[in-house]
């Protein structure tokens, strides 16, 4: 079928999908809506409703990013009403159904947002909830709003022009519409894509290949994961633009096998792209052949860097080798390679389909369009957003993410996942584009945003993260795998009390060396969350380190726990002691024996009266 027909079927899938002949229910149901228990909320809303043999029709869509408000329920009625519902219950349901479906009554109280054009009193549009002003959705341009196993809905909203462009321009033509455009690769290092690709194109090889990298192992990371779930066919066309620019005939996408959900949803997907003729031999009636095929990773972190993920493609153990060669001329079983993030290709697509000036539009001048977060910690709005490059800090955490949650101090956020750097409140202007995170001692990483509140303790938080990053350090060099393991040590040494005077200089110039000696970034920024620390907190450290205390209350070994007048003596921390370190008589102030306590904390959780402190 030619591709004017297979948009025009698509439009028409897409206006029944809109037009609301019965009541429509949208579940928001990937994994992270699943996890909050999306599932059993549309179990509960089949039942209610043949309970009251009410005819609707269930989709479940991917996600909005409001990770907060989940589950996220969108009831759309014949008049046009179109209404979303937070946070809702199976206990909920049976209200919704009643006044909502049958009375047509949009219970504002339960109400997030409308959607389409009917406005309704006491309900804001989703654009004007603070969540989503200063948003730009590229990357999440269908996520939450088509029906991802759904391949018409994707081409109804433009999806595969991309290509189809493409494939009417010559290879050389469609590298310039991205070097163009400006797009630096997502997956954390910022290479300008369209150059990378030239780097492959002029390798001459019969054979090469493209990957596209999803293994996202930082911990608290979802943005490729949302995106795959949410919108598959954005990463898969754009993996097929890069294939055809560069001439390469098989493409892989490397996902982590914890991701099972991605993997169907991309299944589905490729086998639609096959039938479709997307995919397979003379893609949309030309002589262009491609195939893809999914490689299921193991789920260790350094897989993602891309000789690693190249090793582990070929059955060989995930490890890094230096560069050059770069995989551009000598990569998977040699041929010349080209590897992009999810989130690099899912720009590609829409670029090809809107034009590199288009894109240009967004973002700043060295670092062009959008880019999505990961916002996790002590914020009031977490979830993924997409934001224009150049934004504040300030922007994302306070308009965007809501602020710090029950009235606490800002103190850090922490950019770029477990590599990267903690920065203070002296830096909540900071536009965040490649440059200045990496002139600031962070990185842009992949996306990960982790914000710190006055209880995080910044000594803490650098060895939490060089746990990980030791860890997870493959050991084929010394620099990373002996002084990741000498970093944590002096780490662990001050958060127990036990660190003198030299350990911040020894830190400073140990972590200097394992950043330019490493072989891969794993190592060259394993010491970032130290070295900004101690950048931006160093008189925490001497804290630490001269008045044995740790101000946020955090180092088990630096704190007493202790009681004060506000006491009532009701003995509900006496009884719940596992140490037996409080005693006390009935309505009388009790006292903790600090050589029997074993600083667990439960004392503090179980009083009512704030009479447990820490100092
Ligand atoms: C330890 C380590 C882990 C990485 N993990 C990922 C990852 O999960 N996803 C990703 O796209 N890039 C990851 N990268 C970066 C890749 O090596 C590579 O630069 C990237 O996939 C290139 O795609 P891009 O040009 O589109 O950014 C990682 C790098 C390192 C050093
Ligand atoms: S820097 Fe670390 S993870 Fe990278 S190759 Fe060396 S030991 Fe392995
Ligand atoms: S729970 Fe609080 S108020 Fe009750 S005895 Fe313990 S410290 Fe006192
Ligand atoms: S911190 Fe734990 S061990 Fe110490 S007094 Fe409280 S409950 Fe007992």
């Amino acid at each position: 079928m030619k591709f004017e027909n297979i948009q025009q079927q698509a439009q028409r899938e897409w206006e029944a999908f809109n037009r609301l002949e019965r009541p429509r229910i949208l579940i928001g149901a990937v994994t992270c809506g699943r996890a909050a228990g999306a599932l059993s909320v549309r179990a509960a809303f089949e039942k209610e409703l043949a309970t009251r043999s009410i005819a609707a029709d269930f989709y479940e869509v991917g996600c909005l990013g409001m990770c907060y408000a989940e589950p996220l329920v969108e009831i759309g009625l014949p008049d046009g009403q179109r209404v979303m519902y937070n946070n809702v219950t199976e206990k909920m349901v049976a209200d919704l159904v009643e006044d909502v479906i049958e009375n047509g009554n949009p219970r504002p109280d339960l109400a997030l947002a409308t959607l389409g054009d009917a406005a309704i009193e006491g309900i804001p549009d989703v654009s004007n909830l603070p969540m989503m002003e200063g948003q730009v959705r590229i990357i999440l341009r269908n996520a939450g709003l088509i029906d991802p196993t759904n391949v018409h809905h994707y081409v109804a909203r433009g999806g595969y022009s991309g290509l189809a462009r493409a494939l009417g321009m010559m290879p050389e033509e469609v590298i310039k519409e991205v070097k163009n455009s400006g797009l630096r690769g997502r997956g954390g290092a910022g290479f300008p894509t369209g150059i990378k690709w030239e780097f492959a194109r002029r390798t001459q090889n019969n054979t090469k290949y493209v990957i596209c990298n999803a293994d996202e192992g930082d911990p608290g990371a979802f943005m490729d994961r949302a995106v795959l779930e949410s919108d598959p066919h954005a990463v898969l066309e754009g993996l097929t633009i890069a294939a055809y620019a560069i001439d390469a005939s098989q493409g892989f996408i490397y996902i982590r096998a914890e991701y099972p959900l991605a993997v169907e949803r991309l299944n589905l997907a490729i086998r639609q792209m096959e039938e479709l003729k997307f995919l397979g031999e003379n893609i949309m009636g030309t002589d262009f052949n491609f195939s893809i095929r999914i490689k299921e990773g193991a789920g260790a972190f350094v897989c993602g860097e891309e000789t690693a993920l190249i090793a582990s493609i070929e059955g060989r153990r995930g490890m890094p080798s230096s560069r050059p060669p770069f995989p551009s001329d000598c990569g998977l079983h040699g041929k010349p390679t080209i590897i992009n993030n999810v989130e690099t290709l899912a720009n590609v697509s829409e670029i090809l389909n809107r034009g590199a000036e288009w894109f240009t539009r967004y973002g700043t001048e060295k670092s062009r369009g959008t880019k999505t977060f990961a916002l996790a910690g002590k914020i009031n709005r977490t979830g993924l957003i997409e934001v224009p490059l150049g934004i504040t800090l300030k922007d994302i955490i306070f308009n965007i993410g809501g602020g710090i949650p029950d009235g606490k101090k800002f103190k850090a956020v922490q950019t770029g996942g477990p590599s990267g750097g903690c920065l203070p409140e002296e830096l909540i202007e900071l536009p965040v584009n490649y440059e200045e995170l990496t002139k600031a001692g962070s990185i842009m990483g992949s996306g990960g945003m982790i914000v710190m509140d006055e209880d995080s303790c910044m000594v803490d938080i650098a060895r939490y993260f060089l746990e990980f990053t030791h860890k997870e350090s493959c050991g084929k060099c010394t620099p990373c795998r002996m002084g990741s393991q000498h970093l944590l040590r002096m780490l662990t040494e001050i958060t127990e009390g036990k660190g003198t005077p030299g350990h911040i200089d020894t830190l400073v110039k140990l972590g200097e060396t394992v950043k330019s000696g490493s072989l891969c970034g794993l190592g060259q920024t394993a010491p970032n969350p130290v070295l900004t620390t101690v950048r931006y907190f160093r008189k925490e450290y001497l804290s630490h380190i001269t008045d044995s205390r740790c101000p946020a209350g955090v180092c088990q070994e630096l704190i007493t726990y202790s009681i004060n007048e506000n006491c009532t003596g009701c003995r509900v921390c006496l009884r719940a002691c596992p140490a037996d370190a409080i005693t006390g008589e009935k309505k009388e102030l009790h006292v903790i024996d600090p050589d029997k306590c074993t600083r667990c904390g439960t004392c503090m959780d179980v009083c009512k009266f704030d009479a447990v402190v820490i100092s």
